[in-house]
């Protein structure tokens, strides 16, 4: 018994094999096998390189990412983590195979893409090392020709952001990312900040009747004072109705 489940053991760890990827391996993987855009290419590299050093079973147990592009079990697999959009367990990525991971990150690039315009973002090492001149990481990985398109194709931004998302895939709702503590204000900055709607409705207005009561006196003052009736101002037209107004409201009230 003790045996078997050993015996288990073992196959298991000999089943999830991890490799270690040449740069141009990878590269020309990427290229010729999952036939990425030339372009995207070796920022893919270098992502693969700042992620995990191209180690497929690299795993970081403090953010929860897998791989060799560290896939994270926040968003996209589990277990661990609750992650689903990418709907495979995270030890898929720790693997040698990296056919499904590279269906995983096309859908991450995808989403962000969707999201923020260019879906390398997704990648924390991507503005850290391979938003600029990423020539290097596949420098004399293809032939010439290649070489030189790919090479000049430092990245541009990957599609356009008004592109909708395949109809055979539902977009996937990024659940909320957890927000940075707030700095504490101290509690007079607090008060101040605070919208004038929570403090108590002040006014100097006068009170409704009494504003009614001005009104109609106006309007009696104005319509007295007039000789003529019929040669009535547009001011007073305006007094008139402000007063009915204020007369109906006051019925109301
Ligand atoms: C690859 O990553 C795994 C998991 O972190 C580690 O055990 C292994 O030693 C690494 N391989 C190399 C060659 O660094
Ligand atoms: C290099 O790029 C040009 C234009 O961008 C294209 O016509 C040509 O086919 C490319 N060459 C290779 C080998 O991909």
């Amino acid at each position: 018994m003790a045996v078997t489940f050993v015996l288990l053991l073992v196959i298991t760890f000999a089943v999830v094999d991890s490799k270690v990827y040449d740069r141009c391996e990878l590269a020309r993987e990427l290229k010729h096998v999952h036939e990425f855009p030339s372009q995207q290419i070796p920022t893919w590299v270098c992502i693969a390189k700042h992620e995990s050093t191209f180690n497929t079973s690299a795993i970081n147990p403090g953010s929860g990412d897998h791989g060799l592009f560290q896939i994270s079990d926040l968003f996209w697999c589990s277990p661990p983590g609750n992650g689903f959009a990418c709907n495979a367990p995270c030890s898929a990525f720790e693997d040698d195979d990296i056919t499904d991971d590279i269906a995983c990150i096309r859908r991450i690039f995808k989403e962000h893409t969707f999201l923020s315009g260019n879906g390398f973002n997704a990648w924390t090492v991507y503005p850290l090392y391979c938003a600029g001149d990423v020539s290097k990481y596949v420098e004399g990985c293809f032939d010439n020709d290649i070489d030189n398109n790919i090479s000049q194709g430092t990245i541009q931004q990957p599609h356009s952001t008004t592109s909708e998302p395949d109809d055979e895939e539902s977009v996937y709702e990024f659940p909320p990312l957890p927000t940075p503590p707030k700095k504490i204000k101290s509690n007079a900055v607090e008060q101040s900040n605070k919208p004038s709607s929570f403090q108590p409705v002040t006014t100097t207005r006068k009170p409704f009747k009494l504003r009614l009561q001005n009104q109609i006196s106006t309007a009696e003052k104005i319509l007295k004072t007039t000789s003529k009736p019929f040669e009535i101002s547009h001011n007073i037209i305006e007094k008139y109705f402000a007063t009915l107004f204020y007369f109906i409201e006051y019925l109301r009230y």
